[in-house]
C-alpha cells in the first residue's frame, strides 16, 4: 500500500472540510482531503442547500409567472408547465460547473483530493480505498468533517416504493400529482412550498404543536399562513406511526389527539432530522468519546478531546448550517495555523426558503421576554418598493435592548428575507445599536429601507 506523510488530513469534502483545507494548503502546509463522494460539494452541493434552491427557484418562477395579472400582464395561453426532466438537466449543469470551480480552487493551492472512504486506522494514519488502490495518509493533525446524515425513523413501510428522503426528491423525472411529508422541519416545509407552487397537493404532518418548532413563534405562524394560502394541509400534534400501499398510492396513517387518522399521497417525504455521520470513521482509535446525539464535542476552536483532531461541521452537533461549518471550518484552519480565534454563535443567521421567505439571526421573542429586550414589528406595506413588488404582508421584527439600545435579534418574513438578514448579521457581529441601522443610509428605492424604517421605529419606542 502507498503511504504519504500530510500535515494535516481532512475526511470531508463539504462546506466543513473544503474551505478550512483550501486555506492551510494556501499557506503551505501539506494537505490531504479525502471525500467519499464523486465531487467536492458535500450535502450541501449534492443534495441540499443548492438542489433546493434550484427547485425553489423553478418554482417561485412557474407560480409568479401563473400569478402575474396583479402586475398587468395578460397571458395568452392557457398551458404552462414545469418539465422535471429539463428541471433535473438544470441542477446537474450547476452542479458540475460548482464542482469543476472547487476542483480548480483546490487545485491552485496545491491541495491534494483522494476520493474514497476514509477510514481512520491508528491516531496518526487513515487509509483511504481510492479507485486506484489503497493508500495510507499519515498525518500531524486531522479534521473530521463528515457531515451528517438523513434520519430513517423505525415508521413501518418506511421502505415501501414511493416512500423518499431529501436526497431523492432531486432525482424525480416527473412531477408527483401529491405528496405527503412527515416532518414539518427546515426541509419539509421547504419541499412544501416548492412543490406546492407548482400544484402538487401537499400535505404536512408534523409531530410538535406547530410548524417551524425552532423558528421564531412570529416565522412559524407566517409560514403556516403563506402555506395554507398555497393549499397546503397541515396537521400538528401529529405522530406517523405506519404506512401502507392502497392501490397507487400510499396511505400514512398518523395519530392526532389520541384519534387515528389517514392521509392518501402518490409520494410520502421523510424529512424528520439528520445526526451526525460517524459510522465508517472507526473513531475509536483516536480515544475520542461520541456525544448523546452521536455528535463529536468540540470546544471553541472546533478541537475534540484529542488535541491533534478537530471536527467541524454538522458532525459536531453544533448547528447545522452551511455557512456555519464553512466559518467552523475556517476556525479549525486558523487554530492549527496557531491563530486561536474562537467560534461564536450568536450572530448566525437562519434563511428558509419557504412560503413566505422567511430569515432570522440572534435570539428570538421568547428569549427576548425572558431577558426584557423589546421586540418592534414593522409591516412591508409601508414601504414603497415592498408594494412594487407586490409584498404587503411582510414583516421585520427588531428585538433590542430598550437601555443600552443593543441589537440582539431580528427576523424577517417576506421578499427577499434570506438576503436582507445580512444587515442585522453584521450589526449584532459587531456588538452594534439599532442606530447603527438608522444612522446607515440604505439605497432608495430597495427593501433594504424595511430595515432602517423598522429601526427607526424601534428607536423611537424606547
Ligand atoms: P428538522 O429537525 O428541522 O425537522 C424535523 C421535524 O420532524 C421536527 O419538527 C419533528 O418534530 C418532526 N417529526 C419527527 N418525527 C416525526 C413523526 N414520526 N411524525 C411527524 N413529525 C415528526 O429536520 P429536517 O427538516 O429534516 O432538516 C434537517 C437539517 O437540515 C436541519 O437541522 C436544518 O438545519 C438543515 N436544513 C436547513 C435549511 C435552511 O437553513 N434553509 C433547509 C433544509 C435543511
Amino acid at each position: 500500500m502507498r503511504e504519504l506523510k500530510y500535515d494535516v488530513v481532512v475526511i470531508g469534502g463539504g462546506p466543513g472540510g473544503t474551505p478550512g483545507a483550501n486555506m492551510l494548503a494556501k499557506k503551505g502546509l501539506k494537505v490531504a482531503l479525502v471525500e467519499k463522494g464523486v465531487g467536492l460539494g458535500g450535502t450541501c452541493l449534492f443534495e441540499g442547500c443548492i438542489p433546493s434552491k434550484i427547485y425553489i427557484e423553478t418554482a417561485t418562477r412557474y407560480s409568479e409567472i401563473k400569478n402575474s395579472s396583479k402586475f398587468g400582464i395578460t397571458l395568452s395561453y392557457d398551458n404552462i408547465s414545469v418539465d422535471f426532466g429539463a428541471l433535473k438537466e438544470r441542477k446537474e449543469a450547476i452542479l458540475k460547473a460548482r464542482v469543476e470551480r472547487a476542483e480548480k480552487i483546490a487545485k491552485m493551492n496545491k491541495l491534494d483530493i483522494y476520493y474514497g472512504v476514509a477510514q481512520i486506522t491508528d491516531k496518526n494514519s487513515v487509509e483511504v480505498d481510492t479507485k486506484d488502490g489503497k493508500v495510507k495518509l499519515l498525518f500531524d493533525k486531522l479534521i473530521i468533517a463528515t457531515g451528517s446524515e438523513t434520519v430513517k425513523p423505525p415508521i413501518s413501510g418506511i421502505n415501501l416504493p414511493g416512500v423518499i428522503f431529501s436526497e431523492d426528491i432531486f432525482k424525480l423525472e416527473a412531477k408527483p400529482d401529491s405528496i405527503a411529508i412527515i416532518g414539518g422541519g427546515y426541509i419539509g416545509v421547504e419541499i412544501a412550498s416548492m412543490f406546492a407552487r407548482v400544484d402538487t397537493k401537499v400535505i404536512i404532518i408534523e409531530a410538535l404543536p406547530r410548524i417551524l418548532a425552532t423558528e421564531d413563534v412570529s416565522i412559524s405562524e407566517a409560514v403556516t399562513e403563506g402555506l395554507k394560502n398555497v393549499n397546503v394541509d397541515m396537521y400538528t400534534d401529529a405522530k406517523v406511526s405506519v404506512i401502507e400501499k392502497e392501490g397507487e398510492l400510499l396511505k400514512v396513517n398518523y395519530k392526532q389527539n389520541g384519534e387515528d387518522k389517514t392521509v392518501q399521497a402518490e409520494k410520502v417525504l421523510v424529512a424528520v432530522g439528520r445526526r451526525p455521520r460517524t459510522k465508517e470513521l472507526n473513531l475509536d482509535v483516536l480515544n475520542i468519546k461520541l456525544g448523546n446525539h452521536g455528535e463529536i464535542p468540540v470546544n471553541e476552536y472546533m478541537q475534540t478531546e484529542n488535541i491533534n483532531v478537530y471536527a467541524t461541521g454538522d458532525v459536531n452537533g453544533r448547528i447545522m448550517l452551511a455557512h456555519a461549518a464553512t466559518r467552523e471550518s475556517i476556525i479549525a484552519a486558523k487554530a492549527i495555523l496557531g491563530e486561536k480565534v474562537p467560534m461564536t454563535y450568536n450572530a448566525i443567521p437562519h434563511a428558509i426558503f419557504s412560503e413566505p421567505e422567511a430569515a432570522s439571526v440572534g435570539i428570538d421573542t421568547t428569549k427576548a421576554h425572558e431577558l426584557g429586550y423589546k421586540v418592534v414589528r414593522y409591516s412591508y406595506a409601508e414601504d414603497a418598493r415592498a408594494l412594487i413588488v407586490g409584498d404587503k404582508k411582510g414583516f421585520v421584527q427588531i428585538i433590542a435592548d430598550p437601555k443600552t439600545h443593543k441589537l440582539y435579534g431580528m427576523q424577517i418574513v417576506g421578499k427577499g428575507a434570506g438576503e436582507l438578514i445580512a444587515e442585522a448579521t453584521q450589526v449584532i457581529r459587531m456588538n452594534g445599536k439599532v442606530e447603527d441601522i438608522t444612522a446607515t443610509i440604505h439605497t432608495h428605492p430597495t427593501l433594504s429601507e424595511i430595515i432602517a424604517e423598522a429601526a427607526e421605529e424601534a428607536l423611537s419606542s424606547f
